[in-house]
């Protein structure tokens, strides 16, 4: 069995207490949050006794690894911080916000013999791999549009004249930052690198992006991702090939995938039954990572991860 702590009381993170607890694979042993209230609260809500306010005294503990869920902007400074008390780290997407973050994280993963991984939670289930074994079906690929449009409560707080943190550039908030990770990943995990990329941000008066069209270009095909914090998207996701199509009803996470034979006129649905809970399969991977050393695995989720943030950074000066 694991042992783990967290950063963060939100409740992406009692969601991954919950798909962890699922697992019986790592226990919870800490929390920690900036105040002693939240902390003492929140180390009750999960029925654990410890609990901090100062994330070195807890880094100190003998705990295996530590999940992080706090703002973007403070990623980077606190995975640093774990690596070098020797803790692995599953930190929540975007991991990092630009190539060179990327670059001192491996090095210093690698110097202190510890994984991280990326939260990218909709590329570890069975739908998503079955879509993926499934692309070669649909001959040469031509276009995809993937969408992650989903009104959030936190626009209404923006509204009415909050920060909350996701809708600043202060915290590298944003849509792109947020949501459009989702299919980018996606698109990257499938296709790889693209050749190029362009953002069309729709700023807000803060400078933010409240939504956004993403458009990367390969070889022989156009992918468009379309992504939103201020409207409800509600089409289907599509990839376009000259034999078929592919149609799942989200990017994160897949519940149907409908294939579409052109030829013969007929769908397919290929979906198959999966935990609601989709945190389940990303958890899992990541206590199989470290308690098998695998790192094949580990290096090439990395190397995923570098690829998005690459490809993020030079479209984010155009959504800041
Ligand atoms: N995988 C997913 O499905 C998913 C879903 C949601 C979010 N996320 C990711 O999870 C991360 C956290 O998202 P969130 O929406 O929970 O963020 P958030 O509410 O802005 O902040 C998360 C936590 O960080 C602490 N915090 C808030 N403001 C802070 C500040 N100014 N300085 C230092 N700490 C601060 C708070 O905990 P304390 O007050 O207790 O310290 C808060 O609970 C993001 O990276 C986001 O992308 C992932």
């Amino acid at each position: 069995m694991k042992t783990y702590s967290t950063i963060g009381t939100g409740w992406i993170v009692s969601s991954f207490i919950e798909a962890v607890n699922k697992t019986e694979k790592a226990e919870l042993v800490s929390v920690y949050s900036r105040t002693e209230e939240k902390a003492k609260q929140f180390a009750a809500e999960h029925d654990v006794q410890s609990w901090y306010t100062d994330i070195d005294e807890m880094l100190k503990e003998d705990t295996d690894f530590i999940y992080i869920a706090s703002p973007n902007i403070l990623h980077f400074e606190q995975m640093v911080k774990a690596i070098k008390q020797k803790k692995h780290v599953f930190c929540e997407k975007p991991m990092v916000l630009s190539e060179t973050q990327w670059k001192d994280i491996s090095r210093l993963a690698a110097e202190y013999d510890v994984f991280v991984l990326e939260g990218f939670r909709h590329l570890y289930t069975p739908n998503y791999q079955k879509l993926k074994e499934s692309i070669p079906q649909i001959g040469p690929v031509r276009s995809a549009v993937l969408q992650y449009i989903q009104y959030s409560s936190r626009y209404d707080k923006y509204k009415e004249g909050f920060k909350p943190n996701v809708f600043t550039k202060e915290f590298a908030g944003g849509s792109l930052m947020d949501l459009g990770v989702y299919p980018l990943s996606m698109a990257i995990d499938l296709f790889g690198e693209p050749e190029g990329i362009q953002y069309f941000p729709v700023q807000l008066k803060n400078g933010v992006d409240g939504s956004g069209t993403l458009v990367l270009t390969y070889e022989d095909f156009v992918i468009t991702i379309l992504c939103s914090k201020i409207a409800q998207g509600l089409i289907p996701s599509e990839i376009h090939g000259e034999a078929g199509t592919l149609t799942v009803d989200h990017i994160a996470p897949i519940s149907r995938i409908t294939y579409y034979d052109r030829k013969a006129k007929q769908n397919h649905e290929w979906a198959e039954e999966q935990h609601e809970m989709d945190m389940i399969y990303e958890a899992e991977e990541f206590i199989r990572m470290i308690t098998e050393n695998d790192v094949e695995s580990y290096e090439k989720s990395m190397e995923r991860s570098r690829l998005v943030v690459k490809w993020l950074d030079r479209v984010r000066g155009e959504s800041n």
